[in-house]
């Protein structure tokens, strides 16, 4: 029954098990996982693009190489997440639907032009580093095909951050030139990057449901507080400023203090209005409507 049902659900969470596809859910728990895996798997696709421009001006073969497979990851990384998503009973098609009319979104950093090289280096440093400490924690997501999405996604997260690390060590040890384009993609980025974990707690409209249904294990302005402990080291080992004036470690605190980002400005860009918003979108709608005899060709071979 219902009653009964509910209260293995209830009983799994307060337990810290896992939630699996035939339990019984509660549909706002249901509603809350598609809508978060959604938008994550919406991420991942369209986070191609803003990489996917750079590929034919790679500096090197060695580079080129690199940036293919980092890209190729993110479509899989997709993939795992649409597959997450229809174990909950959604279709791909209809979450596709969802994105292409504006009904669902992706994260706020991808509406960012990469304007040159260094910006592929401070992607997976700064981006991919900041998924990465968003990520880990969703491992252990009470919805169990999300957390195993997760562990796999998180393993190849670590790549696409070394990578960057890597790309950006070489160019702010190479030539002025060099230098002074990775310290100008650091400053473009920085901020935005910090806005990829969301509002401040006290503007945030899901993380309490969220934290209780163990979907969340940790809150938005922890996370970003983790990321720019994480960042200080790495930044003086690559010999780059953090473009915060006010970031300084305070013992009492045991974290770093630093400036937020703009949150109006998140919102801003969450809402549509951002620097790449509309080449975003149409670049995916025209990818959608591309597509369209690959999935008649595949739906008339299904119909055999
Ligand atoms: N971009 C776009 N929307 C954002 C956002 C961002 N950076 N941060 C928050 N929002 C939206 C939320 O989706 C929510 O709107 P909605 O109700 O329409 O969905 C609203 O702002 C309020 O935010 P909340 O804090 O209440 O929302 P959440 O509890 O969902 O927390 C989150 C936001 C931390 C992003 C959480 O959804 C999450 O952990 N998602 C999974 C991770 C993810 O999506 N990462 C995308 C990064 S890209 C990536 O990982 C690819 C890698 O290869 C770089």
């Amino acid at each position: 029954t219902g009653i009964t049902a509910t209260r293995s659900f209830d009983a799994l969470i307060a337990a810290d098990q896992r939630i699996e596809p035939r339990d019984e859910m509660p549909d706002a728990y249901r509603a809350g996982l598609v809508r978060q895996i959604a938008q994550h798997a919406h991420s991942e696709i369209i986070g191609m693009q803003p990489e996917g421009a750079w590929i034919s001006r790679a500096p090197s073969l060695r580079r080129k190489a690199i940036l293919l497979a980092k890209v190729q990851d993110e479509a899989g990384h997709g993939l795992y997440l649409y597959a997450a998503a229809e174990t909950l009973g959604v279709s791909r098609d209809e979450l596709e639907g969802l994105l292409l009319t504006g009904r669902q979104k992706y994260s706020s950093i991808f509406n960012y032009p990469t304007l040159t090289w260094a910006d592929i280096g401070v992607i997976g440093w700064l981006v991919d580093g900041a998924a990465i400490v968003n990520q880990v924690p969703l491992c252990r997501c009470s919805y169990g095909p999300y957390a195993r999405a997760m562990i796999r996604i998180c393993k190849e997260e670590s790549f696409h951050q070394r990578q960057g690390y890597e790309l950006l060590h070489t160019l702010a040890h190479g030539s002025p030139a060099q230098r002074e384009m990775a310290q100008d993609a650091v400053d473009r980025w920085w901020y935005p990057s910090l806005a990829m974990f969301g509002p401040p707690d006290g503007e945030s409209t899901h993380s309490a449901q969220s934290m209780k249904w163990g979907v969340k294990r940790f809150s938005n302005d922890e996370l970003r507080q983790r990321f720019v402990d994480m960042c200080v080291p790495q930044a003086e080992v690559l010999g780059l400023t953090l473009p915060d004036p006010d970031l300084r470690w305070s013992e009492e605190r045991g974290h770093h203090d630093f400036t937020p980002p703009d949150f109006d400005e998140l919102m801003r860009v969450v809402k549509g209005d951002g620097p790449c918003n509309a080449q975003r979108m149409a670049h995916r709608r025209a990818a959608h409507d591309n597509g369209s005899w690959v999935r008649e060709a595949a739906a008339a071979h299904a119909a055999k």
